[in-house]
C-alpha cells in the first residue's frame, strides 16, 4: 500500500494523492525561495513542476513510499506536499513537507504528521518514524516535537549543501511510545 486510499479527512484538511489539477499550486510551492532554503532543493520551474507531478502520478503503487498533496477540506485547494517513505526490512520511515507560505502558522503540518504516524504505525506496523531537519529550520523541528517525535541526534556540520557546511537535527517517534503517548 504506497497510496492513502481512500483519502482522508482531518478537521481542516482533505490529505490525498496527486491529481493534475494540483499544478499551479505545486508549481507556486516549489519556485518559493523560502520553502526551498533549508532543502536540498534550490527554488524550481514551472516545468520542473511538471516532471515532479508527471512522477507522482506515475508512482508505483507498490513502492514503500507515499506523496500526499495536502488540499484545505473546503475548496480542495492543494496548500503542502508531504511524503511518507519506509524500509521495509528494519520497519523504519520518514516523514517530512512543505506548505506553502500562506497556509504556514495555522498547524496543518502537525495535524498530518499526525494522521502520518497513524498510517505507519497502525495500517504499516512500522516500527520508527523519523524526521530529519537543517538545524536551523526551526519552524520544521517544532512542528515535528508538535506532532509528539523527540530529538535524537544533532549532528554537527554533516552535510554540505549549497556551498555550506550545514548541521542535522534528527527527530523520531516509536510506535510504543506513541501508543502510550495518545
Ligand atoms: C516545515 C513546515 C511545513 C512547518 O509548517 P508550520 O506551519 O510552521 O507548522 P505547523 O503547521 O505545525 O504550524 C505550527 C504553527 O502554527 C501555529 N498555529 C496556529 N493555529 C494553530 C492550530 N490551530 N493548531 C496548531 N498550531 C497552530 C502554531 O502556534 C505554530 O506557530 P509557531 O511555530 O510560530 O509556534 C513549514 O515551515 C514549511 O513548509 N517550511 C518550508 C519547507 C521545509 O523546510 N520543510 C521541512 C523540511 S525538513
Amino acid at each position: 500500500m504506497a497510496r492513502l486510499d481512500p483519502a482522508r479527512e482531518t478537521g481542516r484538511l482533505r490529505l490525498r494523492p496527486f491529481a493534475e489539477r494540483d499544478l499551479d499550486r505545486l508549481s507556486e510551492l516549489v519556485a518559493d525561495p523560502s520553502v526551498n532554503r533549508y532543502l536540498y532543493s534550490e527554488p524550481r520551474t514551472a516545468e520542473a513542476a511538471r516532471t515532479l507531478l508527471d512522477e507522482r502520478l506515475a508512482r508505483d503503487p507498490d513502492a514503500p513510499r507515499i506523496d500526499l498533496c495536502v488540499a484545505l477540506r473546503d475548496s480542495d485547494e492543494m496548500v503542502g506536499d508531504f511524503v511518507l517513505w519506509w524500509d521495509p526490512t528494519h520497519r523504519q520511515g520518514e516523514m517530512g513537507g512543505s506548505l506553502l507560505p500562506a497556509h504556514q502558522g495555522r498547524g496543518y503540518a502537525t495535524e498530518v504528521y499526525g494522521v502520518l504516524l497513524g498510517v505507519a504505525f497502525d495500517e504499516l506496523d512500522l516500527h520508527r518514524v523519523v524526521g530529519r531537519c537543517d538545524a536551523r529550520n526551526e519552524a520544521s523541528i517544532r512542528s515535528l516535537e508538535r506532532a509528539g517525535l523527540r530529538r535524537e541526534a544533532h549532528f554537527v556540520e554533516n552535510e554540505f549543501v549549497k556551498g555550506e557546511w550545514t548541521s542535522e537535527v534528527v527527530l523520531a517517534q516509536r510506535a510504543e511510545t506513541w501508543r502510550a503517548d495518545r
